[in-house]
């Protein structure tokens, strides 16, 4: 009877060891891949791009967004929407985040700065992308669960800070890229400043309540920039007394 049992439970390994839950992440992330493959050919006639980085996609295919989202169930943490992440903020919707990574054009020797640490998802998709990522969050409460998740899942090349994103990480700077995952109306002159030449800053510019445009900033050799506008956008607005 003994081999019966074990073979029994090989069989059903789903209910003996629990396998069947990593099968469904794994079937959520790769359909959750093909949504945003779908929505980055939708998107194509605004953002000029009908596909991303390979290896971009490979890192949203890889960074496990449940670990970032506790309080969900696999169905909604890998559902190509945003999420409440506590503090009235959110995580963004996974497609956003591909866009978001693919316009930094982020190389494995750089090191970027991230404004709006929120769960820390962002950032360890730019993490495994890059070589060091420095990211800032202004609510204190997000920004230690956010450094302690990450510290957990081995994220050891990601600096995080409770503060106002809006003046950066001078001490860090400059800077390969820069995210803002907050939207604020203006182009933060202090970003722009911790920015290399030629490196792109990708940020929604609007208000809360009014039109947002997803925009690149390219940082010129005289210091100034040109801006790109992308797509509209609906993000949480950036705070603080700047
Ligand atoms: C859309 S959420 C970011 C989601 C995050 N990137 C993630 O992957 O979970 C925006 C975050 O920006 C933060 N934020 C707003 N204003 C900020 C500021 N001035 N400096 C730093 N963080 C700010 C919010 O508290 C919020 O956590």
């Amino acid at each position: 009877m003994k081999p019966f049992i074990t073979l029994l439970c090989l069989l059903l390994a789903s209910s003996c060891t629990g396998a069947t839950s990593e099968v469904d992440v794994t079937e959520l992330q790769a359909q959750l891949m093909v949504e945003i493959e779908r929505d980055t050919r939708e998107t194509a006639p605004y953002t000029g791009r009908s596909e991303l980085n390979a290896r971009v996609l490979n890192a949203m295919a890889t960074v496990a967004r449940h670990d970032f989202v506790d309080s969900y169930g696999p169905d909604a943490a890998y559902a190509n929407q945003p999420l409440p992440i506590g503090h009235g903020q959110t995580i963004s919707q996974p497609f956003i985040v591909a866009l978001m990574t693919d316009l930094l054009d982020p190389k494995a020797e750089q090191v970027v700065l991230e404004i709006g640490t929120g769960s820390g998802y962002q950032a360890a998709v730019l993490a495994t992308l890059v070589k060091h990522v420095y990211t800032i969050e202004i609510i204190p409460e997000l920004a230690a669960s956010a450094e302690k998740r990450l510290a957990d899942l081995g994220y050891e090349n990601v600096s995080v800070k409770a503060g106002d994103g809006y003046f950066g990480w001078p001490e860090a700077a400059p800077f390969d890229g820069i995210i803002v995952t907050a939207v604020g109306p203006d182009i933060p002159a202090s970003l722009v400043a911790q920015l290399k030449t030629g490196a792109h800053m990708v940020l929604p510019v609007g208000t809360q309540y009014t039109a947002q445009n997803l925009t690149v900033v390219t940082k010129q050799a005289d210091g100034g920039y040109s801006t790109k506008q992308v797509l509209p956008v609906a993000f949480v607005p950036l705070t603080g007394d700047h």
